[in-house]
């Protein structure tokens, strides 16, 4: 059932809704700062922020609470917020709504996160390319400075946090948090190897925690209501995945956008109640639940749980389209969650050319440090094109899947799986047309559409 809500959008379309007298007047702005700041102590609020459980909007999907708890003060080293604003991920351009419509959410954010952690210091590392998105958070610090906010003595009292805009410089695999921290040093944009994870040496060694953008934006909203009050809005609560999030639909809808909803819409409703249905009112080929990292899914697809002890068990026999998007139970389905914002692909889409596509993106995006990524995305390419070009043979078709295995669980982090999940998932549901192309049936000139991965300008807004 679609929830919607207003906490994380309330700025948005408002006239000047990203200055600070907006967010004072609609957000109750900074008095939840200034309550935590002046009244919780430090444990108090990652207890508090544990029972929100709010799985981090980046992707992965981990705990944010739990999160905050790994981080332990340390003798000598001070820690680090980090927030990461890279958003590279094709199909989601989420975070740079709220930072282009809502920045102040993120300098509240990260005052509370900054606190509940034990550190003085946030960077907030944004894709080189949004340059509204920089401009606006940069003001909207420069307006929380001025008021006493961010600086030495936040709200009066003795708790310092400065925050600072970080330019990115548009790499995919500094969305990656350990390449991320690297960038942030100056370095080569590359993952480092885990442990030691960012709360035990992140950047410049130091104890580091990395959220998402929106997962910090959320958190004014999970003080100010109450962290249960929060997590309870979802209706996958009781799986622990709590609250309200940004949603994205694009691709082949009549009415792509970003909207705030509580967690428990499913792609069904997506697709129709939010996207306006498919473009041409065309049936739904497939989807990618979360961004291109995320394996696509085809509404034929059933879940498979007759067994009650199993958490997928309530949507035993329905349609995969029909499933909550919540972060199990993508996972129950095979998928990821991801990012949340859906592509999707009507009837008459070539899914080889998308597919095609897909592996053209991560291979130029490969930092090339792992062979089996640098070489395997290559490869995948390379075969995909050969393929759609009618000149490749069975074998090599077979061949795919065993190069995306070879990739998966072999290189330093996850960019690996984020091509070889979506490759095996092609692979897998779409063997009759990786065929008829190599038996000659079909040419690469034939395909009439493409997916654009691009945000429209609708979208954007
Ligand atoms: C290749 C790759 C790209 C990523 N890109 C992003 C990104 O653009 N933004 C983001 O928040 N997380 C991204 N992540 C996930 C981050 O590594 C990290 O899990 C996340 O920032 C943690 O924040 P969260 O716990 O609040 O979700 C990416 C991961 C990988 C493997």
């Amino acid at each position: 059932m679609i929830k919607y809500t207003n906490y994380l959008t309330t700025t948005y379309g408002q006239p000047e809704g990203w200055k600070l007298p907006a967010y004072e007047k609609l957000c109750h702005g900074y008095d939840t700062a200034r309550k935590v700041l002046t009244t919780m102590t430090r444990e108090a609020v990652v207890d508090e922020a544990k029972k929100a459980n709010l799985r981090g909007r980046g992707g992965a999907g981990f705990p944010m609470g739990v999160k905050w708890s790994f981080m332990r003060p340390h003798p000598t080293k001070p820690a680090y917020l980090v927030v990461n604003a890279d958003e590279g991920e094709p199909g989601t351009h989420k975070d740079r709504t709220i930072m282009e419509k809502n920045p102040h959410s993120v300098v509240e954010g990260c005052l509370i996160a900054c606190y509940g952690i034990g550190a003085h210091v946030a960077y907030i590392y944004v894709r080189d390319e949004l340059h509204l998105a920089k401009r606006r958070l940069e003001e909207a610090i420069a307006e929380a400075r001025a008021r006493g906010f961010v600086g030495k003595t936040p709200f009066g009292s003795s708790y310092p946090v400065e925050v600072y805009v970080h330019t990115g410089a548009g790499a995919y695999i500094c969305g990656e948090e350990t390449s991320m921290l690297n960038s942030l040093e100056g370095k080569r944009g590359e993952p480092r190897l885990k442990p030691p994870f960012p709360a035990q040496a992140g950047s410049f060694g130091c104890p580091t925690t990395v959220n998402n953008l929106e997962t910090i934006a959320a958190v004014p909203t999970m003080f100010n209501l109450g962290c249960d009050a929060f997590s309870k809005m979802s209706a996958l609560h009781d799986m622990k995945d709590g609250g309200v999030r940004l949603f994205g639909v694009n691709g082949h809808v009549k009415k792509p956008q970003i909207i705030e909803l509580a967690v428990g819409v499913t792609i069904r409703e997506m697709i129709y109640d939010i996207g306006g249905g498919v473009l041409g009112d065309k049936d739904v080929l497939a989807v990618i639940p979360g961004g291109s990292s995320t394996p696509i899914l085809r509404p034929q697809e059933t879940v498979h749980a007759p067994d009650e002890k199993n958490p997928m068990h309530p949507w035993h026999g329905k349609s995969v389209f029909d499933v909550p998007l919540g972060v199990d139970t993508m996972r129950g389905v095979g998928t990821m969650l991801g990012t949340c914002c859906v592509t999707v692909m009507a009837e008459g889409t070539d899914p080889v050319l998308a597919f095609q596509n897909l592996m053209q993106f991560y291979k130029h995006e490969s930092c090339g440090q792992c062979t089996p990524c640098r070489e395997g995305s290559g490869w995948l390419d390379r075969t995909l094109k050969k393929i759609l070009a009618g000149k490749a043979s069975m074998k090599e078709l077979d061949d795919l899947s065993d190069i995306a295995s070879n990739i998966m669980g072999n290189t330093i982090c996850a960019f690996g799986e984020g091509t070889a999940m979506p490759a095996m998932g092609f692979l897998q549901k779409f063997r009759p047309e990786l065929e008829a192309y190599v038996r000659g049936e079909k040419k690469g000139k034939d395909a009439r559409l493409t997916v654009s991965f691009e945000a429209s300008e609708q979208a954007a807004e």
